[in-house]
């Protein structure tokens, strides 16, 4: 029986953090054995943002660090493919198709790319096409190998949707071809950073990493916002949007002890470093066996690159078979091997005459 496909992928610019785990890794996770999945690593997307040499430099290392984070959370290379986005071509050549199929306007109105540029410190005179067109060369990451599930942050959703929008109008226009993914949203789409401002991120310093050791995570969590109003432990607190209770419902598995926790937080009956201490105590039951397998992998030479190797050749093979027929609905390929043909039997011809004379 062929299982359905499944894609996702995340940027090479750091390392990951809880707020990729309960996002999206959790639900990869959760579905690798009954789906064939695709990990890419989309460093192309990447470029979007950061382009510099230094940054495409630095991204090796992130790509490293970021299949370790695969790989120790659990995501099996045996069952995934893991692979690098840019040594794939029929990605760009299938973006190229697909920016056909979607309006500058419907692009320019996306939240999330007004967003990246504000994070990227891009006026509206600077921002690059390509980042215009990140959503478009998702749509290739996503339809390539005719993914139908894809499992995102909510920050995506408008991606998929636009995705199933050029695999309609694909279909319509060539035949049919493309599925019509479905975003797949975990239970919490979004996980607060530590901080309690916004979201977890790399860029605002507010991240837990799936790779820090267990004397940062400590560290982090003391230093946790909570109720800004409890200044004492005797003043009632508010649980809701509280960060530090956000994780627990989260991370701690003892769901009666989150509860009694709240209700004594509610009645102004504990003090946030007992709270806290709980919430270190579940992360490093959470974390500790991730950091270990990634101690156990940091220590086979060339593992990583052999996991990366062995899935774009894998990919590329998946890609190519897809690309032709692609190409062949099109009626493009039809072109270029019409053309080979007629000029191949007039060389022929040709090589026929020339040993005469
Ligand atoms: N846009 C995703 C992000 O925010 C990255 C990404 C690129 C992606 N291509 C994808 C996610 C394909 C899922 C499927 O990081």
């Amino acid at each position: 029986m062929n299982k359905k496909r499944l894609v996702s992928g995340d940027r090479p610019t750091g390392l990951l953090h809880l707020g990729h785990y309960v996002g999206s890794i959790h639900n990869r996770l959760r579905l690798q054995d009954s789906y064939e999945c695709f990990f890419p690593v989309v460093d192309l997307h990447m470029l979007t943002t950061k382009k510099e040499k230094q940054d495409i430099l630095d991204s090796r290392k992130h790509i490293r660090e970021m299949v370790l984070d695969y790989l120790s959370c659990g995501i099996d290379p045996e069952k995934s493919l893991i692979y690098l986005q840019s040594a794939i071509p029929a990605i760009y050549e299938l973006n190229l198709i697909f920016e056909m199929l979607v309006s500058v306007n419907r692009l320019e109105g996306l939240p999330s790319i007004k967003e990246m540029a504000k994070n990227a410190k891009m006026d509206a005179d600077s921002i690059p096409f390509g980042l215009i067109g990140y959503p478009v060369l998702q749509a290739a990451d996503i339809l390539l190998p005719r993914a139908e599930v894809v499992p995102v942050g909510k920050d995506n959703e408008a991606h998929v949707e636009l995705t199933r929008d050029i695999a309609r109008r694909f279909n319509l226009l060539y035949g049919d071809f493309f599925p019509m993914p479905q975003v797949l949203l975990s239970d919490v789409p979004s996980l607060i950073g530590t901080d309690g401002q916004g979201k977890m991120s790399k860029s605002a310093g507010n991240a837990i990493y799936l790779s820090d050791d267990a004397a940062s995570v400590e560290k982090k969590v003391r230093a946790m916002y909570t109720d800004p109003a409890r200044i004492h432990a005797h003043i009632p607190g508010t649980t809701e949007g509280n960060p530090v209770f956000i994780y627990l419902d989260i991370f701690c598995t003892n769901k009666a002890q989150v509860e009694e926790l709240k209700t004594r937080y509610r009645e102004g009956s504990v003090g946030d470093v007992e709270v806290k201490k709980c919430l270190i105590d579940s992360l490093s039951t959470f974390l500790s066996p991730i950091r270990e397998k990634r101690q156990e992998l940091e220590q086979e030479k060339g593992y990583v690159e052999e996991v990366l190797y062995d899935g774009t050749m894998r990919m590329m093979d998946i890609a190519s078979d897809s690309m032709k027929e692609i190409k062949s609905l099109m009626g493009l390929s039809g072109t270029w091997n019409r053309i080979s043909r007629l000029a191949r039997e007039r060389k022929e011809k040709h090589d026929v005459q020339h040993p005469v004379m």
